[in-house]
């Protein structure tokens, strides 16, 4: 990782560029819809993490179990267990430090990531029933399942019904437009991607997606501002690209995993006691106009430590932004609307 300047003009490490690291520590990490295009490579890069003493594979598909066993197999320290359908639900979360959730249905083709609202709403409401009934008050939630925008306040209201919320804990996982944002830079500026750092603000679908590229790190050598907004256009649709590529077969899933396997590491070095681990999240906004915003935090022993906010925007950002936060807006209501006022 680099060290750089952040928003909040203190010098932090942003964004971890990598999800191995030699230190030992004993975390339980849960993954509900670890047999899943995602969960499965997402759990074969936590197994290979040594933070990670405990890998709880959580599913309701009836191939959990091999999984499990299958990831058992893998010569590292890191013990697996299998737990297949919701009666296992507490088995699977009980002690976990972190609970991933790709639980839920991928885009077909001419999807939105809205239209998964209706398949996945009830999924996350469930999990997260669950989770405030059986994981620690301590434990942190990341949520990977689309539409993001909306999960992230479905989960929040849930653990509200539940007395359970506390904001610092629940994070919406938006790791791969940063990932991505950097690889595309990186082709852009011929540098190798690991030395970039871009956050990626707002949330994650469509127009919500804002890049910050004035922030760049090293700056993006594009000159004109057409060049720009068609790489603002190209992390924007970046899912979708995937999504057309695989042709019906769903959308990301190795690079996702990659993404995840990296926040989540970034979340253990934190809890573990590493400083200036700064990570883009969707997360309780500090803004007054969106009650939930992705932007860099923080991360620290209870996850978010410090919410860094967005940075100096320039005119095209600014613009963006604005056009982003009635649509946030929109996403955020859908999902605390599906808890409050259930039909
Ligand atoms: P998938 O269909 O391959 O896997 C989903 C898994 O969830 C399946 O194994 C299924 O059995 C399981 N599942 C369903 N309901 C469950 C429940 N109640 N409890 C436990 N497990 C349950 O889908 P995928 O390709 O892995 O994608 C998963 C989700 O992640 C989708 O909603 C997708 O849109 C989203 N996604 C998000 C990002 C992001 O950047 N945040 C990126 C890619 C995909
Ligand atoms: C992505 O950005 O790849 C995911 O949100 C999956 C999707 O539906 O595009």
């Amino acid at each position: 990782s680099r060290t750089v300047k952040s928003g909040a003009a203190v010098t932090l490490q942003y964004g971890s560029k990598t999800f191995s690291t030699t230190s030992h520590n004993h975390f339980k990490v849960t993954v509900a819809g670890g047999s899943g295009g995602i969960g499965q490579p997402l759990c074969l890069l936590l197994k290979q993490n040594s933070l990670v003493s405990h890998l709880a594979v959580y599913d309701i598909s009836k191939i959990t179990p091999g999984v499990a066993v299958d990831l058992s197999h893998i010569d590292t320290a890191t013990r697996v267990t299998g737990h297949k359908g919701v009666d296992q639900a507490c088995e699977a979360m009980k002690d976990a430090d972190v609970v991933l959730i790709p639980a839920g249905m991928p885009r077909k083709p001419g999807m939105t990531r809205d239209d998964l609202f209706s398949s996945n709403a009830s999924i996350l409401r469930d999990i997260t029933a669950d989770f405030a009934k059986y994981a620690p008050e301590k434990s942190i939630m990341a949520i990977i399942t689309n539409p993001v925008n909306s999960m992230v306040p479905i989960a929040s209201e849930v653990l509200k019904k539940a007395g359970k919320y506390d904001p610092r804990r629940v994070l919406g996982v938006t790791t791969l437009d940063i990932v991505r944002a950097a690889t595309f830079v990186g082709q852009i500026n011929c540098i190798d991607p690991a030395e970039v750092t871009v956050p990626v603000l707002g949330g994650h679908s469509g127009v919500t997606i804002v890049p910050a590229l004035s922030q760049c790190q090293p700056p993006v050598k594009l000159c004109n501002e057409e060049d720009i907004k068609r790489l603002i256009k190209k992390i924007q649709e970046a899912g979708t690209a995937v999504l057309n590529a695989k042709a019906g077969g769903g959308t990301a899933t190795l690079s996702m995993a990659y993404a995840a396997a990296r926040f989540t590491c970034s979340i253990l070095r934190a809890l573990a006691g590493e400083a200036n681990i700064v990570e883009c999240a969707f997360v309780k906004a500090n803004r007054c106009d969106t009650p939930y915003f992705a932007c860099p935090i923080l991360l620290g022993r209870n996850g978010l430590e410090k919410n860094l906010g967005t940075g100096n925007l320039n005119e095209l950002e600014s613009s963006l932004l604005k056009k982003a936060i009635p649509e946030l807006l929109k996403n955020i209501k859908t999902g605390e609307d599906f808890v409050m006022k259930p039909q």
